[in-house]
């Protein structure tokens, strides 16, 4: 078996893995593992929430919209409190960017890393119980440490990342993050309230037979390419896969190899996906785990972010299957 980057034994705490890792992390001071443990924390209380979604209001969306337009569901703004309030205790991060509030938050303490998140990814999923998920990067503060945080902080390029990783709540919960050393994935056992290491060194197959894609959006995209390559994988027999949860089906494509697109559309010019909250962490992961993450021309960890909100085409996944949608976009 391919030795893991970290040799650890699987079962291993998530607490004793960030322990015993904490000399080889980059920023290794205490700080990093503090604020990656404060966001595991906040999971757990999110799992257990969305555990008993059916059984406490917390379903369906409370008639608003944020700042995307995307209407807003109960949970979406439960995860964004918890979170929120699971760092402003933490005191590791001095400000906050997500998905749900117009632009960010200073937690007015001298942390010394900003965090980006999309609190609940999937949301029209919730009502339905299928797999839901958190995603979040990591940045150091760019500014002086005694200077105020400035939006600048949160408009770093996504190779800037100190740490990035996803949270999926499905059949079992499941923590996946990278701080630049190799992808791994915690299995949290509900009954020791432990994220246990489950899949050590995580690789994403260079090829894959599976495409995700919302088939819905066919008469919207914009680009002949996307409909080349869409007819390829068809032609080739090639499974398609769609959970409607970016997480979810990024997670499949990570486990068996395969690719997410969501193109630019007539709805969503630039695409749907948010390249601060979603897209960056994603890519960052794929990357580490052997994989590729693209616009149409363009690496999605090397684009200059513009404004917090900012949506981009998202390619992702199988690094032959990311160039073979590269080649199609070319000709
Ligand atoms: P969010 O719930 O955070 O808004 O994210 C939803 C995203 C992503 O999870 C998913 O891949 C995509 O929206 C689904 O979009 P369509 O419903 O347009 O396919
Ligand atoms: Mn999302
Ligand atoms: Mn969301």
């Amino acid at each position: 078996m391919e030795k893991s980057r970290i040799d650890l034994p699987i079962g291993i705490t998530l607490d004793r893995f960030i322990k015993s890792n904490q000399s080889q992390y980059p920023n290794a001071a205490g700080e990093l593992s503090q604020l990656l443990r404060d966001i595991a924390l906040a999971s757990k209380v999110v799992n257990r929430e969305i555990n008993k979604a059916g059984l406490i209001d917390i379903m369906g969306n409370v008639g608003a919209q944020n700042s995307g337009g995307d209407h807003q569901q109960k949970l979406d703004l439960l995860a964004n409190t918890r979170f929120s309030r699971a760092l402003s205790k933490g005191g590791e991060a001095c400000g906050i960017a997500s998905e749900e509030t117009e632009s960010f938050i200073d937690l007015k303490n001298d942390g010394k890393y900003i965090v980006t998140i999309d609190p609940l990814d999937g949301s029209s999923n919730i009502d339905v119980n299928v797999s839901i998920g958190t995603i979040f990067s990591i940045y150091k503060k760019q500014s002086a440490p005694s200077q105020p945080l400035t939006e600048k902080d949160f408009l770093q390029k996504g190779r800037q990342q100190v740490a990035g990783g996803y949270i999926l709540y499905g059949p079992s919960t499941m923590l996946v993050f990278t701080t630049g050393m190799g992808v791994n994935g915690f299995t949290y056992e509900s009954t020791l309230g432990e994220y246990v290491l489950s899949h050590p060194s995580m690789q994403c197959k260079e090829d894959g037979k599976i495409f995700s894609i919302n088939d819905g959006l066919s008469y919207d995209l914009v680009d002949q390419g996307i409909k080349d390559y869409l007819h390829e994988c068809k032609t080739q027999r090639m499974t398609g896969r769609y959970i409607g949860s970016l997480v979810a089906d990024f997670h499949r494509n990570l486990l068996k190899g395969g690719v997410f697109l969501y193109p630019p559309t007539t709805q969503y010019p630039n695409g749907k996906l948010r390249l601060t909250f979603e897209a960056n962490a994603l890519a960052f992961i794929a990357e580490q785990a052997g994989g590729l993450a693209t616009t149409h021309n363009e690496n999605i960890l090397d684009i200059q972010p513009t404004s917090i909100h900012q949506r981009v085409p998202l390619y992702i996944g199988s690094r032959k299957m990311v160039a073979r949608i590269q080649e199609k976009l070319r000709q």
